[in-house]
C-alpha cells in the first residue's frame, strides 16, 4: 500500500528510533504473551511501531495513539465475530472489543469499538489516514477519542473509545427506543455544537464535512461526541475564502452551495448542524421517503414554519408531549432557521450557536437527564456501564446497534 499521511518524516523517524530503543525492554516484558498466544515475538511486542514501516512512514506518531497488530484486534473481537458487531457504515463494520493487560502489558482496561475497512467498499486508505491524522491530534470532550489504529498489509482498522449508547440516529429514529427528552436533546445539540466549534476554532481550522445524526455518538450520560473524520478537511487558510473539493458528504445534510459549487467553508458544517438540530426538534429524518411528497425533505417542509410564530410549535416532535417551554422551543427553532439560511454568510458561527444553546439548557437538565437514563435503562434492560468483558452473545442491548 502507499504512504500513510502527511507529517514530516524526520519527526517520524525520530519517534521510530525511540520506539526501537524500547523494543529490547519490551521483549522480556512480553515474552509471556508470546507463549500465551503461541505467536512470535514480533507479532506482539511492538507497542507503537506500525507493522509495516514502509506503509506508515507518514503516519504522524501521536504519543497516546496505539498502533495495534491485526492479531491483537482479532483477539479482542474474537476474530470479528458477528455477535460483536455494533453497526456498519460506509467505511466498514464496527465491532465491540475490550483491551486490557491481557492484550498488551501496560494497556489500561477499556471497552473499545473497532472499525474495519471493507476492502470492497467506496472508502479506503485515504479516509483511514485522514481519520488517523485528524483524530490522532485533536482532543476534546465532544470528539470521540481515537485509541489506536492498525495498518498491516492491506488491512486498515481504527480503534475508538466505546460509546455506550451508540448513535444519536438510533435514539431519535428507532421505534423501539424511548423518545429522548427535551432536556437531553438540547444537551446533545450543545455538545455536538461544542465539538464543531472546537474544530472550526482550532489553530488550523478543520471542516468536518459529514455532520449527521449517525456520526454523533452518545456516551453513558448522553454526552455527544463526533465520530468519523474520514471526510474532514483543513479549512481555508490566510486570504482564502473556501477550499475546493469534490462534493462529498451525505444527501439531506450537505449545504446547497457546497453541493452546487464544491466550495467548502465552515458555514457548510453550520448548515448540516441546522439539519441535525431540526431532526432533534421534530423527531423527523432529514430525508424520509415514507412521508407524503411535500414532507419528504425535512428542511423544505419545516423552514417556512420555523419563521412563523404561529406555526413553529407544529413542527416540534409530538412525542415530547409539550414537556418544553414554548419560549425555548421558539429560540431553538429560530436558531435552526438561521443555520439553514440559503446564504452561507447569514448563518451564525458555531461559537454563536454554542452561545445560543447554552441558556436553553434547563436548570432541571440533570434531573431530566437522570430520568431519561432511568427510563432508557428500564425499557432496554441496560446496565449503566458495559460489562467489563461482555460475554458473547453480548447481552447489553445498546451493544447491538443494527
Ligand atoms: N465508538 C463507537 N462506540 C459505539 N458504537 C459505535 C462506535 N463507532 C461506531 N459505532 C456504531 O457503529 C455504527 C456504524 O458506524 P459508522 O460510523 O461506521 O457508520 P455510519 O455513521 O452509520 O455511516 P457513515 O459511513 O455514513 O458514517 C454507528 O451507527 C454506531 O451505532
Ligand atoms: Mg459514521
Amino acid at each position: 500500500m502507499g504512504n500513510c499521511g502527511t507529517k514530516e518524516e524526520s519527526a517520524v523517524v525520530a519517534a521510530q528510533s525511540q520506539v526501537n530503543s524500547q523494543l529490547s525492554q519490551l521483549a522480556s516484558r512480553n515474552s509471556f504473551l508470546e507463549k500465551k498466544h503461541n505467536r512470535s515475538f514480533s507479532d506482539l511486542s511492538d507497542p507503537s511501531t506500525p507493522r509495516n514501516f514502509a506503509d506508515s512512514r507518514n503516519i504522524a506518531i501521536y504519543t497516546d495513539v496505539i498502533a495495534f497488530s491485526l492479531f491483537e484486534l482479532e483477539t479482542i473481537t474474537k476474530s470479528f465475530r458477528t455477535d460483536y458487531v455494533l453497526g456498519e457504515g460506509g467505511f466498514g463494520t464496527v465491532y465491540k472489543g475490550y483491551i486490557d493487560e491481557n492484550v498488551r502489558i501496560g494497556l489500561k482496561s477499556l471497552p473499545v469499538a473497532v472499525k474495519v475497512l471493507n476492502k470492497q467498499g467506496l472508502q479506503g486508505h485515504k479516509e483511514w489516514l485522514t481519520e488517523v491524522n485528524f483524530l490522532g491530534q485533536l482532543r476534546h470532550p465532544n470528539l470521540v477519542k481515537l485509541i489506536g489504529y492498525c495498518c498491516e498489509d492491506d488491512h486498515r482498522l481504527l480503534v475508538y473509545e466505546f460509546m455506550f449508547r451508540g448513535s444519536l440516529e438510533n435514539h431519535l429514529f428507532r421505534k423501539t427506543t424511548s423518545p429522548l427528552s427535551w432536556a437531553t436533546r438540547m444537551m446533545i445539540a450543545l455538545g455536538a455544537a461544542k465539538g464543531l466549534a472546537f474544530l472550526h476554532n482550532a489553530d488550523k481550522p478543520v471542516i468536518y464535512r459529514d455532520f449527521k445524526t449517525s456520526n454523533i455518538l452518545l456516551d453513558t450520560d448522553y454526552t455527544a461526541k463526533l465520530s468519523d473524520f474520514g471526510l474532514a478537511k483543513a479549512g481555508p487558510q490566510g486570504d482564502e475564502t473556501h477550499v475546493s473539493t469534490r462534493v462529498m458528504g451525505t444527501y439531506g445534510y450537505a449545504a446547497p452551495e457546497y453541493v452546487m459549487t464544491g466550495h467548502l467553508t465552515a458555514r457548510s458544517d453550520v448548515y448540516s448542524f441546522g439539519v441535525v438540530l431540526l431532526e432533534l426538534l421534530t423527531g423527523r429524518k432529514s430525508i424520509d421517503k415514507t412521508r407524503p411528497s411535500k414532507e419528504q425533505s425535512l428542511v423544505d417542509w419545516a423552514r417556512p414554519k420555523l419563521s412563523d410564530k404561529r406555526k413553529l410549535l407544529q413542527t416540534i416532535d409530538p412525542r415530547l408531549e409539550g414537556e418544553y417551554s414554548p419560549r425555548a422551543a421558539q429560540k431553538a427553532c429560530s436558531l435552526a432557521y438561521y443555520c439553514l439560511s440559503q446564504n452561507p454568510k447569514a448563518r451564525p458561527l458555531m461559537s454563536d450557536v454554542v452561545e445560543t444553546l447554552e441558556p436553553l439548557q434547563e436548570s432541571s437538565t440533570t434531573v431530566n437527564h437522570r430520568m431519561q437514563r432511568r427510563l432508557t435503562a428500564t425499557s432496554m434492560g441496560c446496565r449503566p456501564t458495559p460489562a467489563a468483558k461482555c460475554p458473547p452473545p453480548c447481552t447489553v442491548p445498546a451493544c447491538r446497534v443494527r
